[in-house]
């Protein structure tokens, strides 16, 4: 894999969300019951044993969130606390030895300052992606938690998800689950995401963006997309969001029910969403690091397509969702405490 090119020659304003091979990266290693220091490394190549428990019986989980460039050239965290923190309870359930919190959030910063040229200038509404990740390595066979771990952090400019700006797309529902109810649903596993590729492949092959998977368990609530969360607004201004524990706590879900509710004066609720119920909603959309706030033109359930508001026009609360939102990552409105974290750049 070639390194990336030098940022001067990339062009921020057509980037798409690709792997690209940036100059550093951190890496810290587990073994003998602790992490190391861990450092920045120019190696993008990780060497581990064959017998790694990764690679065979899933034993890794990671995380996904983006820093942004802001007006005055400065770079921001976006609750960069909270994908710490939902990294060290993923680890839990996969009897993994979680980061410190404190060390993780160092760790970005460290990560996008060594990398700063490739944040993207502020006005592109690119940004650059980070990647938390942790593996179990060394030799094992059996089905047992391993003994030793890397941490990395890797990045890489991405571009907005939507090229041409906001614009509706639709989704469809599947005859497959991506979590069972009481399985890994609620852990940014690798696991969860392996058993999505067929349904998300047949989704994209029919044409729509995504899987809006329903409740494993009966098949009839909305659960959550392929990798972002589900809201609907109803006609009597209720935001509502499903409540499952097998879907993603996503940290954008809970800054939209927060933003919904203080600053656009909507009522936010956490609750059942029937996917034969679905006249209720006036808009919807999907929300997450990468989807940012997506809105849902219609979804496609047994062969009917249920529009929301439109297949191609933005609905008004949806962008200003958005707007707000995006806002506050880039530093123009005013963050809710403890939302942004800037990075130290020397
Ligand atoms: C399955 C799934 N749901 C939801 C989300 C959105 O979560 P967040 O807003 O924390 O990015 C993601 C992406 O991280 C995801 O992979």
């Amino acid at each position: 894999m070639a390194k990336a090119k030098p940022a001067s020659e990339l062009d921020f304003n057509n980037l798409g969300f690709d792997y690209m091979d940036l100059p550093y990266r951190f890496l810290a290693h587990y073994s003998d019951g602790k992490w190391d220091a861990g450092k920045l490394t120019e190696d993008s190549t990780l060497h581990i044993s064959e017998g790694s428990t990764s690679v065979h019986y899933g034993q890794a989980d990671f995380e996904g969130l983006k820093a942004y460039r802001t007006k005055d050239g400065s770079i921001n965290l976006f609750r960069p606390d909270m994908n710490a923190k939902r990294m060290h309870n993923s680890c839990e359930r996969l009897l993994m030895p979680p980061y410190p919190e404190d060390k993780f959030i160092e760790a970005v910063k460290q990560v996008v300052a060594a990398n700063a040229d490739y944040v993207p200038p502020y006005g592109t509404g690119a940004t650059l992606y980070l990647r938390p990740l942790m593996i179990g390595v060394g030799g094992n066979i059996g089905v047992h938690p391993a003994s030793e771990y890397l941490f990395t952090i890797f990045a890489m400019p991405v571009g907005a998800y939507y090229k041409g700006g906001l614009k509706p797309t639709n989704f469809t529902t599947s005859y497959y689950d991506r979590a069972a109810p009481h399985g890994t649903g609620q852990s940014k596993v690798g696991g969860n995401y392996g058993g999505s590729l067929l349904p998300g492949d047949q989704a994209h092959k029919a044409g729509y963006s995504d899987v809006i998977y329903l409740d494993p368990a009966t098949h009839t609530k909305i659960e959550e997309a392929g990798s972002a969360n589900f809201f609907g607004i109803t006609k009597d201004n209720e935001f509502v969001t499903p409540k499952s524990p097998s879907i993603l706590p996503s940290i954008t879900k809970f800054s939209a029910l927060y933003l919904a509710e203080h600053r656009l004066g909507l009522k936010a609720v956490q609750g059942d969403v029937f996917i034969n119920d679905l006249d209720r909603f006036k808009e919807a959309g999907a929300m997450g690091t990468a989807a940012v706030i997506s809105p849902i033109g219609g979804i496609e359930y047994q062969d009917h397509l249920h529009v929301f508001y439109s297949e191609t026009e933005v609905a008004p609360l949806t962008r200003k969702l958005y707007d707000e939102l995006t806002g506050i990552q880039f530093g123009d409105v005013e963050a809710p405490e403890g939302w942004i974290q800037k990075v130290p750049l020397d």
